[in-house]
């Protein structure tokens, strides 16, 4: 499934401070495909359009690897937010819905940015991928106490692919505010987010651990 209007965000500006390893998480290689590739050839069949936010210093280096002239290059930020703008700044008004996709997540099914799409198409402007979760999450204070226990069934781990209309991504980035994601930004301003069902292999790339497990996935350890 495709759609004519359909931009594609792939923030990959971070620089992999919790996996450790020395360069931008985006451009370690597993199986000598690096995360921002798989990335995007993941998510690509949805889109006319891919905008990548790299990390600084490396955009000349990305510009490289993505000739075509359906994937553009911008700058990061110095925080997630701030790429996702700087990306959403160059997508051209004709666009109607805008994915916003971590590269960490290079794993993510095409197909689960299908079902993204098809909420958008009958009428969402937000829409999100979440799993259950597993443990009990806790809400702690600065001094590590505990201060509430929230019921585990109301709570989910969230995704990307997230799908938005461009306009409803636009006010939300007009805050100029920062967030783990783009979803809690278009929550602040009291519009409606719709979850879906998420998927395991759209895991984020943070860890050592995980970069083990997509090793494993791709059956190179
Ligand atoms: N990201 C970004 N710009 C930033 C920070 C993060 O585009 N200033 C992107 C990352 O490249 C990643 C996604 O946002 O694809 C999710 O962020 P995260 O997993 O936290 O990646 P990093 O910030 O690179 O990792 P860490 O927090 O461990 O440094
Ligand atoms: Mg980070």
């Amino acid at each position: 499934m495709s759609h004519a209007d359909t931009a594609v965000i792939i923030p990959a500006a971070g620089s992999g401070e919790r996996l450790g390893v020395g360069i931008p998480k985006a451009l370690v290689e597993i199986s000598g495909q690096t995360l921002l590739e798989r990335a995007v050839q993941n998510i690509s069949a949805v889109a006319q359009l891919i905008v990548i936010a790299a990390p600084p210093g490396f955009e000349e280096e990305i510009k490289k690897i993505f000739t075509e002239p359906s994937v553009l290059v911008v700058a990061g930020g110095r925080v997630r937010s701030e790429s996702v703008a700087n990306a959403l700044k160059v997508i051209p008004s004709k666009y109607q819905y805008v994915l916003v996709h971590d590269a960490a997540r290079a794993f993510a099914p095409t197909e689960l940015a299908e079902r993204v799409l098809s909420e958008l198409i009958q009428g969402q402007s937000a829409v999100i991928p979440a799993l259950d979760v597993v443990d009990t999450i806790k809400v702690v204070d600065a001094e590590d106490f505990v201060v509430d226990t929230p019921n585990r069934s109301t709570l989910r781990a969230i995704q990307t692919p997230q799908g938005f209309t461009v306009d409803v991504l636009k006010q939300a980035h007009a805050t100029g505010s920062d967030a783990t994601d783009d979803a809690a930004l278009v929550s602040q301003l009291g519009i409606p987010v719709k979850t879906i069902i998420g998927e395991p292999l759209a895991r984020k790339i943070t860890t050592l651990a995980d970069l083990t497990w997509a090793r494993e996935l791709v059956g190179q350890s």
